[in-house]
């Protein structure tokens, strides 16, 4: 494994399992054969519905707590000061561990200053190693180095794969010392990704799947990843991606993929900020 040593000197893996879209009944499971593949990095969020169930896995591991590397995210029904520091306590019970190595603000909206307040607090008190923000578009996340904190965000988890690449962004991030996380690293397979005709032949001339040319070529960019997989020989592929190193050429050509365009949605859109309205509306009742 690899590791990224973030902007307070904590290291990171660079390469995680992330647990979204898992069915809690599903997910201790998942991130047991995960574990046994060897990833230490779990990415889970409040909103994600299975933080416990990521818990139990970890701790009936045996493995001792300090080789992992837990990340949550905090719901934005959860901002606000009060709010976000009860939620993270209630996190930490759910994890059933003492400390939290990273907790994002989930999404740019509503009172994400309040909770992330909160966070420096928690961070100062040695509960949480690291803090961070998701889905923080480059006006967002400069509003926040500038003029929001104490402590500047780790991490900015964002939607990074071959067909929105996030270059900009990611010299945006790095100029406030940001570290660059990657969410849909496989674009969740949109737009044919596992047999783009590039990815493919580049894949060829390493023995290599699609899958494992993306995340390799994220590494090579510094890029921090999540990927998700519920199947072990998944998980076993796109672990393994510490054998081989793309050429700049290759580098060059997955390059030339990048559309800058979002394969789900854009959070500066209207009509999404009143979907994610509506959704933390409906997760309250859940
Ligand atoms: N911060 C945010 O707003 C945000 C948003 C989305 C995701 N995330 C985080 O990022 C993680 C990854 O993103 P994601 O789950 O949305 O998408 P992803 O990792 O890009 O793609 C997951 C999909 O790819 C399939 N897959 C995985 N490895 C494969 C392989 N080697 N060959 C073929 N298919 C493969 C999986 O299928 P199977 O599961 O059936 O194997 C699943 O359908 C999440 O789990 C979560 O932790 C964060």
């Amino acid at each position: 494994m690899e590791y990224v040593k973030l902007n307070n000197g904590v290291e990171m893996p660079i390469l995680g399992f992330g647990v979204y879209q898992i069915p809690a009944s599903d997910t201790k499971k998942c991130v047991m054969d995960a574990i046994n593949v060897g990833f230490r990095a779990i990415d889970t969020a409040q909103s994600y519905f299975n933080e416990a169930e990521v818990g139990d896995a970890i701790k009936e591991s045996s493995i001792p707590r300090e080789e992992f590397f837990i990340t949550t995210k905090v719901w934005i029904d959860n901002y606000g000061y009060e709010k976000c520091k009860a939620s993270v306590e209630e996190s930490l019970k759910k994890l059933k561990t003492d400390y939290i190595d990273l907790v994002l603000l989930h999404q740019p909206f509503s009172n994400y200053y309040g909770a992330y307040r909160a966070l420096e607090d928690l961070y100062e008190e040695g509960k949480i190693r690291a803090i961070g923000v998701s889905n923080f578009y480059p006006d967002r996340l400069t509003d926040m180095c500038l003029f929001g904190r104490k402590v500047v965000p780790a991490v900015n988890q964002v939607e990074t794969n071959p067909l929105n690449a996030q270059f900009k962004a990611q010299e945006n991030m790095e100029k406030y010392g940001v570290h660059i996380e990657a969410w849909a690293p496989f674009g969740e397979g949109k737009n044919n990704m596992f047999s783009n005709p590039t990815l493919v032949e580049i894949g060829k001339k390493y023995n290599k799947s699609a899958a494992q040319v993306i995340l390799r070529w994220l590494i090579q960019r510094g890029v921090i990843i999540a990927c998700k997989s519920t199947h072990i020989e998944r998980m076993e592929e796109n672990f393994n991606v510490f054998d081989f190193e793309l050429s700049s050429e290759d580098m060059d050509a997955i390059k030339a993929l990048d559309t800058s365009d979002s394969l789900f949605f854009n959070h500066q859109d209207p009509n999404m900020v009143e979907w994610f309205d509506k959704m933390v509306y409906e997760r309250r009742d859940k």
